[in-house]
């Protein structure tokens, strides 16, 4: 059996804690992931979850399925088509990230794997993160979905009656891996 390898971008907005689970869900789920995080997504992961530095032993997961390429190598493997994988998810998305794919921007890696997630007719999926939205956001984001990305909003549900900050994260983070395929023993799911 094929590893599964899935993309992961995380980006400058709020909601570091939903990356990371995100991340370990992943692995633990045996799924490769390539991880690239932009200039902004990299404060945000230290100001929200502590992490500074881009290491398997940060997110505290096993280094063997753990990938990271640099937002800045728009010739990374992730850049191109060839790269087979199974999906690529942006979490948290900020809605600079959203309007530059949305206008088929490709200045950065997170931006350029994005764009070639869509041509390829793969799935994208961007939890998006911005309160409240703006006319723009909302028509690029119409623009991606009928492109085919799924919006997937940070907007955990409250009917599995969360009690911690955790359950929420993990709410979120269980969602968003269903969407890649990835089905897991997360409480995420009414009945
Ligand atoms: C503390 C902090 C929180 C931010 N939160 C958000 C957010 O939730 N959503 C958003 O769209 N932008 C947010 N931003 C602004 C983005 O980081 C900024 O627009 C940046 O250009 C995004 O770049 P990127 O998409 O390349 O990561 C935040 C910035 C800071 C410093």
């Amino acid at each position: 059996m094929t590893t599964k390898k899935i993309v992961v971008g995380i980006t400058g907005a709020s909601g570091a804690p939903y990356s990371v689970r995100v991340i370990q869900l992943l692995i633990e789920y045996g799924v490769e992931v390539h991880l690239v995080v932009s200039t902004m997504g990299r404060r945000l992961l230290f100001e929200e979850s502590n992490i500074t530095t881009l290491c398997a032993e940060h997110f505290k997961v096993d280094e063997q399925l753990l990938v990271i390429h640099n937002d800045k190598n728009l010739g990374s493997s992730v850049a191109s088509g060839s790269f087979l994988h199974d999906g690529m998810i942006i979490v948290p998305c900020s809605s600079n990230s959203v309007g530059a794919v949305a206008s088929g921007i490709t200045n950065t890696l997170v931006q350029r794997a994005a764009a070639v997630t869509l041509k390829e007719g793969r799935k994208l999926i961007l939890a998006h993160r911005e309160t409240p939205v703006s006319g723009i956001d909302v028509e690029n984001l119409a623009t991606l979905s009928r492109a085919g990305a799924t919006i997937a909003p940070l907007s955990p549900g409250f009917y599995m009656q969360p009690k911690t900050i955790d359950d929420l994260v993990d709410f979120m983070a269980g969602k968003i891996v269903d969407l890649v395929g990835i089905h897991h023993d997360l409480p995420v799911r009414w009945c």
